[in-house]
């Protein structure tokens, strides 16, 4: 898409947007009091730092299904609000600290015709056994629990990291989001799952995650992005934990 494509679509989409809540409004005969009661919501979500996590929680997945129509390799997955650009460069650790198990991520990247990529830049990021993400405060710092690495000759890296342990969604479940989880019916823990970000020029950048086989909340994830191909078992070399990965990359479109 050229750069006067994008922005073309731009006014198209918001404008769809207010037409699409605009019809939700007329649907339900909402009132002026249900109108300033949404509003108010919005205001606290804003207050209280959640808009990331509330539009994370019920719009990122369906981005993902949209780039799966046209992707051929691996699935793609929500990102989240947890991403640093900035993560610091590891060989062969991401530091961990606190209480957790060691496990060894191995990944083979390979693109459609089964060929391995070398040079792929993967950033690794997953929460610590409280379900905090590093370097949202000047006490957990962005060097620990997320990392970037890369593939060698044969498309290959592995990291030791840790066993990130399921995490509820917001620290606050009664605040603007947790509210809302519960207003629909949801509960708000997200099964265990590591976050990953391949970048490789020549190739479409793929963001994903893992989750674990077994692991609790993984058929009621708040943010319905468990898939059956994204869940693994993990292995078990030298008493260590393992988790073995395969990932294909489309070429760039
Ligand atoms: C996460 O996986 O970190 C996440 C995804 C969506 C909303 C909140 C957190
Ligand atoms: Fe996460």
């Amino acid at each position: 898409m050229t750069d006067q494509e994008k922005s073309q679509r731009t006014p198209l989409i918001v404008g769809d947007i207010i037409d699409a809540i605009r019809g939700v409004l007329r649907k339900h005969d909402v009132t002026f009091e249900e109108y300033r009661a949404g509003f108010m919501h919005l205001m606290q979500l804003a207050d209280a730092h959640e808009v990331p996590l509330l539009l994370d929680c019920y719009l990122n997945q369906t981005i993902c299904d949209i780039e799966m129509k046209t992707r051929q390799g691996s699935r793609s997955n929500v990102e989240g609000p947890y991403f640093l650009e900035d993560a610091p460069m590891v060989t062969d650790t991401i530091k961990v600290r606190g209480d957790t198990k060691p496990l060894l991520i191995r990944c083979r990247v390979k693109d459609l015709q089964g060929q391995p990529i070398p040079d792929v830049i993967t950033d690794i990021w997953f929460a610590d056994s409280n379900g905090d993400y590093s370097g949202y405060s000047e006490d957990f710092p962005k060097e620990y629990f997320r990392g970037k690495t890369t593939t060698d000759s044969d498309g290959l890296y592995a990291v030791m990291g840790s066993i990130p342990k399921e995490y509820p969604m917001t620290s606050n479940e009664h605040g603007p989001t947790g509210t809302i989880i519960e207003l629909l019916g949801g509960q708000g823990m997200r099964p265990q799952h590591i976050h990953f970000k391949y970048l490789k020029e020549g190739y479409a950048p793929l963001t994903t995650q893992t989750y674990f086989s077994g692991g609790a909340y993984l058929k009621e994830d708040p943010v319905g992005a468990v898939f059956d191909d994204l869940i693994h078992e993990l292995k078990e070399e030298d008493g260590v934990a393992v988790l073995d990965l395969n990932i294909v990359l489309d070429p760039a479109a």
